[in-house]
């Protein structure tokens, strides 16, 4: 199984985001995350479009816009026109995911759903026939550098049981320790913001890092 290691730009040095995302496609990042937040959903309002825009012109990588946003069904073709190739939403953040999902793909753009960690992957099953990526978050959203949350492993687990074949996503406090435990439990992408932005020594040696732990 590939393993993708995507950066999140949220750890990111923002007045040197062009070059930020170029040291990270340099280093070999298989795609680019966009941690888009409304300070609704989560209590930190981060980017929007625009910035989507300006990693578009930055790199030629899969970019996923993932929307931390309450009602994102109203965002979903600005994100798409700004250059999204992929848009994730959380289960939480919408009543009508279905159609959301479907509106996503309508755009031309993969759709990913996003789980916070007290939510049950029971409320995907679902939605699973009709999505490309579940990313199952390991911290509570809206911060880089928080703490990996231990149960994480056995969730992913649980996921994979009841899909042999989605791709899972990992999100929040992954890096060179807790890389290899979710990648054993069945995840393939894993977003690493402060292990790759805000490792000591560069975003080239943060992937090299977790590559390495991986083995
Ligand atoms: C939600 C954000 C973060 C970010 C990764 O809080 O989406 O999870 O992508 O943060 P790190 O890798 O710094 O924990």
């Amino acid at each position: 199984m590939k393993v993708e290691i995507v950066p999140s730009i949220l750890s990111a040095d923002v007045g040197r985001l062009t070059e930020q995302v170029e040291e990270a496609e340099a280093a070999g990042a298989d795609r680019i995350q966009v941690d888009v937040m409304d300070g609704h959903f989560v209590p930190n309002p981060t980017f929007g479009p625009l910035v989507v825009q300006a990693v578009r012109k930055a790199t030629s990588l899969p970019i996923e816009a993932h929307l931390m946003v309450e009602r994102p069904e109203l965002f979903l073709e600005a994100f798409a026109k700004a250059g999204a190739t992929l848009i994730e939403v959380q289960v939480e953040a919408t009543t009508s995911l279905y159609r959301t999902v479907q509106t996503i793909k309508d755009l031309g753009v993969k759709a990913g759903v996003a789980i916070n960690p007290a939510t049950s992957i029971e409320d995907l099953r679902e939605i699973l026939p009709y999505i490309d990526l579940v990313n199952v978050m390991t911290v509570e959203p809206g911060f880089g550098g928080q703490n990996f949350i231990p149960h994480s492993p056995e969730k992913i687990r649980r996921l994979r049981a009841i899909s042999a074949d989605i791709e899972i996503e990992v999100d929040g406090g992954i890096d060179a320790r807790t890389a290899p435990l979710v990648v054993a439990a069945g995840a393939s992408v894993l977003v690493a913001g402060n292990s790759v932005y805000g490792y000591k020594g560069g975003v080239a040696a943060g992937i090299r890092a977790i590559r390495e732990a991986l083995g």
